[in-house]
């Protein structure tokens, strides 16, 4: 590799304006020196251009650029987030004045048949018709264990868990083995057999609540309930009492359509509705038969969408990206045309989460919906010279700590007949700019892993977690619980406990 510090090759002296390499061979002149500062930048700049794998020479004559090799993008990344120059204190995503309605209601069940975990059902292994749960003594013991050890029983229920879920427990499909072991110890296997409060809040997206929960239990072999569930998308079911027709954007195949449909959004249309109905919307996209056959074309020049939400990560930029780009400039959300004045007729768009990097099998996190909201942007901006106004769910939002805050005490109903959110909440989770920056300021207890984005020394220096940085999930689980119930706490159900020895003794001499 050479770089363009590398000036004998390229110009010879800096001190003298260089010549140009093609055709004129005469000095420029002092008219150029704005032209020649600019080059001057650029050959200082270190730049490494390729050279030829053997070290020959190449027949070719390497120009200098003329303008600055910093990119202009700084300008278009997070120009409409809280406090742009104050990185340290940003916390929200979003423009000023932007509102994030959520669901009113706390439950998730409408969306559910899964309801309290019952782990055989769960996970889909056969249950036996008309004969008493497994273990039936278990939770009998447990009731009476917890009544001699009301003290620890209280402080149980008075700390609830929120857990990330990749990086954290799983990473795509591969089970991370220590979130197995917190799952069951937080189901009952633990010395007082007792739930400790846990929900879910991924920025993860793209299907159904249901069909991903059940994807989940099995992966890590303990139920997960679709009412202790937050998904990156799961709150903008609130938007469908707002809009009519929308477009929704990314996830595989029409999967993202049945989200939609699900929340109760009424006239739903996908990208490959508009291919379907014109294929010249999107020159260099691919259309598939199966594609033409399953979509739902009409005619879109006769159609208002009344907004965009990017539910989950493009599978396609180009054609997603223009045409969001399209509608964006449109008039009040009508295809082929534009608007004159881009920001009066402009429809609201929507993305589900701002994460720019994800973790997943690859060993380097990958780019996610953060990373094409951020092109989206430049794009935006350079097509019109007006920033684009936006709303960003998922964490680190208020709004879906929030809703977070209804699911965990909705869910404490559930499992312990009491509404209301424990004292000491935990948020675990592998990335600092979402996990770890919602969770402290919305006064959590928060924990960094190692298993996932974050890959730093002792804590991350922008957005520290403030109860530590651990291994993993299954160290951060235990030393929550015996801050919380006690250093000697047992992270393991015992069958030979006997209740009636219990009373003033301690749970061990209890055991037979
Ligand atoms: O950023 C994409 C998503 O997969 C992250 O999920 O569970 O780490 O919030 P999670
Ligand atoms: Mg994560």
């Amino acid at each position: 590799m050479t770089t363009f510090q590398n000036t004998e090759k390229t110009n010879g002296s800096l001190d003298t304006p260089p010549r140009s390499p093609v055709g004129d061979d005469k000095p420029r002149t002092h008219s150029h020196k704005e032209s020649w500062n600019q080059i001057r930048a650029a050959l200082e700049s270190t730049i490494t251009i390729p050279t030829s794998p053997t070290g020959e020479s190449h027949n070719t004559i390497e120009v200098p650029a003329i303008r600055s090799p910093v990119a202009d993008a700084d300008k278009f990344r997070l120009s409409l987030s809280a406090a742009p120059s104050m990185k340290e204190r940003r916390v929200s995503r979003n423009s000023f004045g932007a509102a994030l309605p959520i669901p009113r209601s706390k439950r998730q069940s409408r969306l559910s048949n899964v309801t309290l975990p019952d782990t055989q059902a769960a996970l889909g292994q056969p249950t036996r018709p008309g004969m008493p749960p497994i273990q039936p003594t278990r939770e009998f013991l447990a009731a009476r264990v917890q009544d001699v050890f009301s003290d620890k029983v209280k402080a149980a229920k008075n700390m609830a868990f929120v857990f990330d879920i990749d990086g954290v427990l799983v990473h795509g499909d591969r089970l991370i083995p220590e979130g197995k072991r917190v799952l069951e110890i937080l189901n009952g296997d633990n010395e007082l057999g007792i739930k400790i409060p846990h929900i879910f809040l991924t920025n993860g997206s793209g299907k159904p609540e249901l069909a991903r929960t059940q994807q989940l239990s099995k992966i890590l072999q303990n139920p997960v309930s679709t009412d202790q569930f937050i998904q990156s998308h799961t709150p903008m079911r609130a938007l469908a009492e707002y809009y009519g027709t929308v477009l929704v954007v990314g996830g595989e195949g029409y999967r993202c359509r049945e989200v939609a449909e699900e929340y109760g959004f009424k006239d739903i249309i996908v990208p490959n509705d508009i291919i379907a109905w014109d294929p010249s919307v999107a020159p260099y996209r691919v259309f598939t038969e199966e594609e033409r056959a399953t979509a739902r074309p009409r005619d879109f020049s006769k159609v208002n969408i009344e907004a965009i939400m990017v539910f989950s990560d493009s599978r396609d930029y180009a054609t997603d990206l223009q045409i969001i780009i399209d509608l964006l400039r449109s008039k009040n959300g009508r295809l082929g045309t534009v608007a004159e004045d881009p920001v009066s007729e402009r429809i609201p768009i929507y993305f589900s989460q701002g994460d720019f990097l994800c973790p997943t099998e690859h060993p380097i996190p990958r780019m996610s919906q953060g990373a094409f909201r951020i092109g989206l942007e430049a794009m935006y901006k350079s097509l019109t010279g007006v920033d684009l106004e936006r709303v960003v769910y998922g964490k680190p939002e208020l709004a879906t700590y929030k809703y977070a805050d209804e699911v965990i005490a909705s869910w404490m109903e559930q499992i312990h007949g009491e509404e209301r959110v424990p004292a000491n909440v935990y948020m675990i989770g592998d990335n600092p700019a979402s996990d770890i920056v919602g969770g402290n300021m919305y006064g959590w207890n928060t924990c960094l892993v190692r298993t996932g984005v974050f890959q730093g020394g002792e804590n991350d220096e922008e957005n520290p977690a403030n109860f530590g940085v651990f291994k993993n999930v299954l160290e951060a689980v235990q030393t929550a619980i015996r801050k919380e119930l006690g250093e000697d706490f047992r992270f393991e159900w015992d069958d030979r406990v006997n209740p009636v020895l219990h009373g003033e003794a301690a749970t061990s001499s209890a055991i037979e």
